[in-house]
């Protein structure tokens, strides 16, 4: 790596309560070894949001010696409480606050969060992505907000996929976001969610928009083992490599198009990474 790169982790999905104990401790020795200049974690860092989950995770997250923004994933707001989650969603992010939807401003890059997720929404599953014109409009004015020349990268959960290939509705609101995007100077949209990684590029009437999936950290795998991504940004382009315990390249941990979550793939057409680590039975939900 040259000196002067910029180095950003981009890591999601731990789902602590069935966090991979190993993936996430080679995460963090990883993080203590190289520094990045900051880390991204794209949301959904409990399993069910249960107080155990959140304490694990906040613990785990408050002893890494970095800048950290998180973003609010679907798995994170309040599932047994239905009052604490219309009343106050946020409540057990309490131990890493500063650190919640926070924009973190590097030398020359920024990065700027977008919330996707709802307490409810009028459509189920309430676990899919909604982008609400007042989150859009923070995430704008935050972009509005930087000094000339200085390039974004925006943080959210879910992809911000309006409808994929297979002609799925997913993210309420992501075909608009990802137009108003466009026309700005934003690098990419940095996504969790579906656990399996994605460098790909969506195009917009306003001009394409490149979108950056990371994998999980959890034993709740798609098609590929537990990973993380790493990347370079040069002054002029960011690069992605997909981390991973196993060594996989990084094309062979990549799916070619966003699916509707992070079940296994069971249907002809759903996308697979090359290397098609699809677990023979379904990942534990509890
Ligand atoms: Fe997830
Ligand atoms: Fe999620």
């Amino acid at each position: 790596m040259a000196t002067d790169d910029l180095l950003i982790f981009h890591i999601s999905d731990i789902h602590f309560g069935l966090e991979d104990t190993r993936a996430l401790e080679w995460t963090k020795a990883e993080i203590a070894r190289q520094k990045p200049a900051a880390v991204a974690i794209t949301g959904d860092l409990t399993m069910r949001a249960r107080h155990r989950e959140f304490a694990a995770a906040t613990r785990w997250i408050n002893s890494l010696d970095v800048p950290v923004t998180v973003e609010v994933g679907n798995h994170d707001l309040p599932y047994f409480n239905p009052w604490e989650r219309f009343t106050d969603p946020y409540k057990r992010f309490r131990g890493m606050q500063e650190k919640v939807e926070r924009v973190i401003d590097l030398p020359g890059l920024a990065i700027v969060p977008l919330k996707t997720v709802r307490r409810w929404q009028p459509r189920w599953p309430w676990s899919y992505g909604w982008v609400t014109e007042p989150a859009l409009h923070q995430c704008l004015a935050a972009l509005d907000a930087l000094p000339p020349g200085k390039q974004a990268l925006v943080a959210v959960h879910h992809p911000l996929v309006e409808v994929n290939r297979m002609g799925k509705v997913l993210t309420h609101g992501g075909a608009n976001a990802l137009a108003e995007l466009a026309t700005r100077p934003v690098l990419g949209v940095l996504s969790g969610h579906v656990h399996d990684a994605f460098d790909l590029v969506e195009q917009t009437p306003n001009g394409p928009v490149r979108m950056i999936g990371a994998g999980t950290l959890s034993k709740r795998v798609r098609s590929t083992p537990p990973s993380f991504n790493e990347l370079r940004w040069n002054g002029k382009r960011i690069s992605v490599q997909v981390r991973n315990f196993d060594g996989v390249a990084t094309p062979d941990m990549q799916i070619d198009d966003v699916p509707e979550d992070a079940l296994p793939p069971r249907r002809p057409g759903e996308p697979v990474a090359p290397v098609g680590a699809v677990p023979r039975t379904d990942p534990p939900v509890h």
